[in-house]
């Protein structure tokens, strides 16, 4: 099967410095792929570079098999990618309903009413929020309104940069839950995660990134159970 995302040979960084180099990375329709590693490894880097947000030095990325690797970053929202960062990733002053509009801005969907109704079922506890500040709700919450705009445009691609930082035990399970519904309703998700046991166990596929390279990829199945990942990238004790 041919992948949803291919990324090879990228090479990106920062005003001509590399950062992230030579990665190769295919991402199946309908998965969920995890990249762990390191702080500074290169992670959010990757991303970023696949939303077209750092500057390029080499390789190419493909989507739905169209080279996409030139393309701008309001280019990629209409061909169904859709991206929600590590951090400050709502609009504080805005209300909760205004942020979700937000997300049809760079790809109006079709209907925008039922979109807002399934992304609401999606986060049910939105429903009784969407006229307060996104900035007063809960962390957690906050997530739920930055992941519920990045699907108000219907990606078929969402890029999440550490949905569950800083939140409680608690609510990481309920992100996590959260994702596997949201690859029920068919949409792919490549994710990186601090938390990275968990991750792997809800993961497809795993892709460990060490010093802005690809060190090992494999199911999350695998990555658990094998000892060097185990040891450097998992704290060790086995699962
Ligand atoms: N906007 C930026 N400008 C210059 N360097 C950056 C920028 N963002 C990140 N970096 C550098 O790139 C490296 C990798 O960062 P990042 O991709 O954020 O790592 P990770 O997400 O794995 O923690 C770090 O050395 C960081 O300092
Ligand atoms: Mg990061």
């Amino acid at each position: 099967m041919s992948a949803l995302l291919s990324v090879q040979g990228l090479t990106a960084g920062y005003g001509g410095v590399p950062i992230i180099e030579d990665i190769d990375l295919d991402v199946a329709e309908h998965e969920i792929a995890v990249i762990i590693g390191p702080n500074g490894a290169g992670k959010s880097t990757l991303l970023k570079t696949v939303f077209a947000l750092t500057s390029r030095i080499s390789g190419s990325v493909k989507f739905i098999d169209r080279d996409i690797t030139a393309l701008k970053t309001a280019q990629l929202v209409p061909l169904g990618i859709s991206a929600v960062p590590q951090s400050r990733n709502v609009f504080p002053t805005l209300s909760v309903d205004e942020n979700l509009d937000v997300g049809t801005y760079a790809a109006p969907p079709g209907d925008k009413q039922a979109v807002r109704e399934t992304v609401l079922e999606l986060f049910p506890d939105l429903k009784d929020k969407l006229d307060q500040p996104a900035g007063e709700l809960s962390g957690g919450q906050r997530q739920m309104v930055a992941m519920g705009r990045a699907l108000m445009s219907e990606p078929k691609l969402l890029l999440l940069d550490e949905p569950t930082a800083g939140l409680s035990p608690a609510y990481l399970e309920i992100i996590f839950d959260l994702l596997l519904d949201i690859r029920k309703r068919g949409v792919t998700i490549l994710m990186v995660e601090q938390n990275a046991k968990q991750a792997l166990r809800i993961a497809d596929t795993g892709h460990v990134l060490v010093s802005g390279k690809n060190f090992v990829s494999g199911t999350g199945e695998a990555l658990l159970a094998d000892d060097a990942v185990r040891r450097s990238f998992l704290g060790g004790a086995a699962t």
